[in-house]
């Protein structure tokens, strides 16, 4: 087989550039190791930032939403017992974000390729990239069982942080900055109407807890544990007891329903510089990680591949390989502003295990200040809907 661009994971990464990508007229081949219905159904990511929103408006996949998907223009910080709103739409200039499911994006971009007749191949195994060094690179793979190869000009490695293009830049090439949190976060789908019209970030003495949603009829809520937790020992009793716990405040209750999906996330900051080698370029969670308490992780994903979407096509019409040259060094300016308001958002409202009482009082003074001062929580705010550099 031949294209001009070998992609491999059918993530958000990978579909949107194989999107991007058609909308230029540039062929490219989806590979992806799961099966459709797993990545279709694969719970994760909900907040979108208004400039990934509008992408996917102006590339013509937003259709479903923004008749299914919540604008909201403020999220809560709750801690002490009470709530603190940062209004968005007022410190941004209007900006805000729309709660939609990552797996409901990957089943729009599937069924928009699909229709259009062009490939995903679904159950891939044994994936190798070779000759990356070169301009004629190459995947090779096993699809039922057969020997395959995709000759192109490019490869982009959409592959997630477990998958294997990163691992395929000669040692010695990249350089990994990474973080690790004592801490997990175990994570429920709950058939009940959301208990607030907007997030809830709350900063608790036995540990931070988010209440977010999916629809009017679904929550989708969150609980800090240990890393080392398994999921077999949190009944669902156990899970609604200490979201009751940690989320209580005044008068306001949590509503319960049933249980219809749970699991465990491990918690990471991770980076590597550059992001490409010669012909492969790593995009999304492949080339960097974030803690979810940002909401940032599918929107960098987004943001890459829209960059390496541009790059390729000045590439392909012109043979003009400057954007390409300049990929990596685009993507991390944005890249390393979401670790630190990650990083900084996790520090402010997790516990840590090692952490005494000094610390969690710098957590509230901390929190205290992000709301009351206006500049603070422009900060926050800015930073949440997605920052815009002010220089180019
Ligand atoms: P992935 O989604 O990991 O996709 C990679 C794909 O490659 C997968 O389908 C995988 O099966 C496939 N693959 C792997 N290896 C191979 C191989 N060898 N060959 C072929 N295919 C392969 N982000 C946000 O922006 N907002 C949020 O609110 C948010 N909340 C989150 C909450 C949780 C609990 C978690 C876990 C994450 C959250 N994130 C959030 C992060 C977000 O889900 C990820 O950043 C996003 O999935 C990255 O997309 P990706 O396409 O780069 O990688
Ligand atoms: C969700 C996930 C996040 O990581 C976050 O910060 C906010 C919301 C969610 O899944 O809805």
């Amino acid at each position: 087989m031949r294209t001009q661009v070998a992609i491999v994971g059918a993530g958000p990464a990978g579909l949107m550039l194989a999107h991007l990508l058609s909308l230029e007229g540039i062929e490219s081949i989806v590979i992806e190791s799961r099966t459709r219905a797993y990545v279709e159904q694969r719970v994760r990511a909900g907040v979108l930032e208004q400039g990934t929103a509008d992408l996917l408006d102006a590339t013509g996949v937003g259709a479903r939403m923004r008749s299914q998907g919540l604008v909201h223009h403020g999220i809560r910080l709750r801690f002490g017992g009470g709530d603190h709103r940062i209004d968005f739409g007022a410190l941004t200039g209007g900006r805000g974000i729309i709660v939609y499911g990552q797996q409901e994006i990957v089943q729009d971009l599937i069924a928009i390729r699909l229709s259009a007749g062009h490939p995903i191949l679904f159950e891939v195994s044994d994936v190798r990239l070779r000759d990356i060094e070169t301009p004629h690179p190459s995947v090779s793979f096993l699809l039922d069982g057969a020997a395959m190869t995709i000759e192109c000009d490019a490869i982009a490695g959409c592959d997630g942080f477990h998958g294997v293009s990163r691992d395929s830049i000669p040692d010695g090439v990249l350089t990994a900055y990474e973080r690790e949190y004592p801490f997990a976060w175990l994570g429920i789908l709950a058939s009940v109407a959301p208990s607030s019209e907007e997030l809830i970030y709350c900063y608790h003495e036995r540990g931070f807890a988010l209440l977010s949603m999916r629809s009017p009829t679904v929550s989708r809520l969150y609980l800090q544990v240990p890393a080392d937790e398994r999921i077999g020992d949190w009944p669902d009793a156990r899970i609604w007891e200490e979201l009751q716990t940690r989320l209580a405040a005044g008068a306001w209750s949590l509503a319960e329903g049933p249980i219809i999906e749970k699991g465990i996330s491990a918690m990471r900051s991770f980076v590597v510089e550059p992001m490409q080698f010669g012909r492969l370029f790593l995009s999304g969670d492949a080339a960097h990680i974030v803690p979810p308490t940002g909401a940032k992780g599918m929107n960098l994903a987004i943001r890459d591949v829209s960059i390496l979407s541009d790059a390729l096509t000045a590439f392909f019409r012109s043979g003009d390989a400057t954007l390409l040259g300049a990929y990596s060094t685009s993507c991390l300016r944005r890249v390393w502003r979401a670790q630190q308001f990650s990083w900084w958002m996790t520090s402010m409202l997790h516990r840590f295990p090692d952490s005494d009482a000094y610390q969690a009082r710098l957590q509230l003074a901390q929190l205290a200040y992000t709301v009351d001062s206006r500049v603070a929580c422009t900060s926050l705010a800015e930073n949440y809907v997605g920052y815009e550099w002010a220089t180019s």
